[in-house]
């Protein structure tokens, strides 16, 4: 008999064991993983890049290095949010191991058992299941196609009898609604939190992936938009543009938060792993980094065209979806009443398989929506999945 801590009982963490078991197979089309796609990996780039290091720089791949990172990966990572436009001062910088440690030290930073997160919902589960973990009582916010609805927040924020610890917001390319915040609802909602005092925590992790040039500007991070009074702790992956092999991630946070957080990691793991991080940032410097995007974001166009050609042509009436300006991910809604779990049984029979609506919903419950990922799939599967999605949906609608 073992006596665990509650920790391991988040329910959002066996959705992600389940959704990570199903996510492959020899013989299924699978719209499930929210991963870049094999093919695609920059191989030949990374190879060229580690036969090119010296001695020296090998050997301290293989050696510790500082908890906030390799000064060489954090000048540009630095570099890159100015660029984004990111306020220089006033604020830190730490390398994490994937973006999930960032989600997860600020997360041990601020919550005690009990302490209230506000999400959108849907939400990114894997920052869920971090939330469940540490005991956070987590709240929902429906978002629309323009974001989060602030109507809702303000109701959800006035009920409460405590205040929230932070709010979590994917404002770009979001995993899994797909949808883009729009500026207006950027600006109102800074408007909104204006002086709240409420921390928002910014996931950043896809805004490099959009489809059409004319849409990076649509991309512009809240952290970016200064004149408010609103504490914005930035998170970014190196997950979706070069691989979540690597591990790489980043905090952009006032330097209290960032000291407490360097605490936390040094806790955790000591540092990141050094190799990932020179490989990484000579990947940057040596300006590999800008082509290899613009060539991610030709392929996940042409497979996001795909399947929107596809849908377009066999989605019965009823079901309705937001086309993705960036990112991974179509989100299907369906009438009320109507469970993805059902479907996804009748589907994996025939060889296709997606993510259930509920496993997003911070509260296990909705379920009359669903995932797809188009971005770790072959072009051809993606019309007979498609095909094969809409006539069982026309089932059960
Ligand atoms: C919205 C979002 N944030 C964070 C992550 C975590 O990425 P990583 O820990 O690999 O950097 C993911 C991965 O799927 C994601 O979709």
């Amino acid at each position: 008999m073992y006596y665990f801590s509650r920790a391991v009982n988040s329910v959002h963490s066996e959705d992600i064991k389940r959704l990570m078991r199903q996510a492959s197979g020899p013989d299924l089309i699978s719209f499930a993983g929210g991963m870049p796609n094999n093919d695609l990996f920059p191989i030949r780039q990374i190879d060229a890049i580690y036969d090119g290091l010296s001695e020296s720089i090998k050997k301290s791949c293989f050696q510790y290095g500082p908890t906030s990172g390799h000064p060489t990966l954090l000048a540009s990572v630095r570099q890159r949010l100015l660029n984004k436009g990111l306020p220089d001062e006033g604020n830190r910088l730490l390398i994490t191991t994937g973006s999930l440690q960032a989600i997860s030290i600020i997360t041990q930073e601020f919550i005690n058992e009990g302490d209230v997160v506000l999400t959108e919902n849907p939400c990114f589960v894997g920052a869920l299941s971090v939330f469940e973990t540490y005991g956070a009582e987590v709240h929902g916010i429906p978002i629309d196609e323009n974001g989060i609805q602030i109507d809702r927040l303000k109701t959800k924020i006035d009920a409460l009898n405590k205040k929230p610890k932070f709010l979590y917001l994917t404002p770009n390319f979001h995993n899994p609604a797909g949808i883009t915040y729009s500026l207006e609802r950027r600006r109102e909602l800074l408007e909104f939190l204006d002086g709240q005092d409420i921390i928002v925590l910014e996931d950043d992790a896809y805004s490099d992936l959009f489809f059409d040039p004319e849409h990076e500007k649509l991309v512009k991070p809240l952290k970016a938009h200064t004149g408010y009074d609103v504490d914005i702790i930035y998170t970014g992956s190196f997950s979706k543009i070069l691989g979540p092999g690597f591990r790489l991630g980043f905090m952009y946070a006032s330097p209290e938060v960032s000291e407490k957080a360097e605490t936390v990691k040094q806790a955790l793991d000591a540092c990141t792993s050094n190799f990932m991080q020179i490989l990484a940032s000579e990947f940057s410097h040596e300006e590999y980094l800008d082509p290899y995007l613009a060539f991610l974001r030709n392929e996940y166009r042409e497979r996001k065209s795909i399947l929107q050609k596809a849908m377009n042509e066999f989605m019965p009436d009823g079901v309705k979806w937001t086309e993705p300006l960036g990112g991974f991910y179509f989100w299907l809604r369906f009438p009320e009443g109507f469970s993805s779990t059902e479907l996804f049984e009748n589907c994996r029979e025939r060889g296709v398989v997606f993510v259930t609506g509920r496993t997003f919903d911070p509260h296990n419950e909705r379920d009359n929506c669903l995932r797809l990922a188009f971005s770790n799939m072959p072009r051809k599967h993606i019309e007979p999945g498609i095909r094969i999605l809409a006539e069982e949906i026309r089932k059960l609608l």
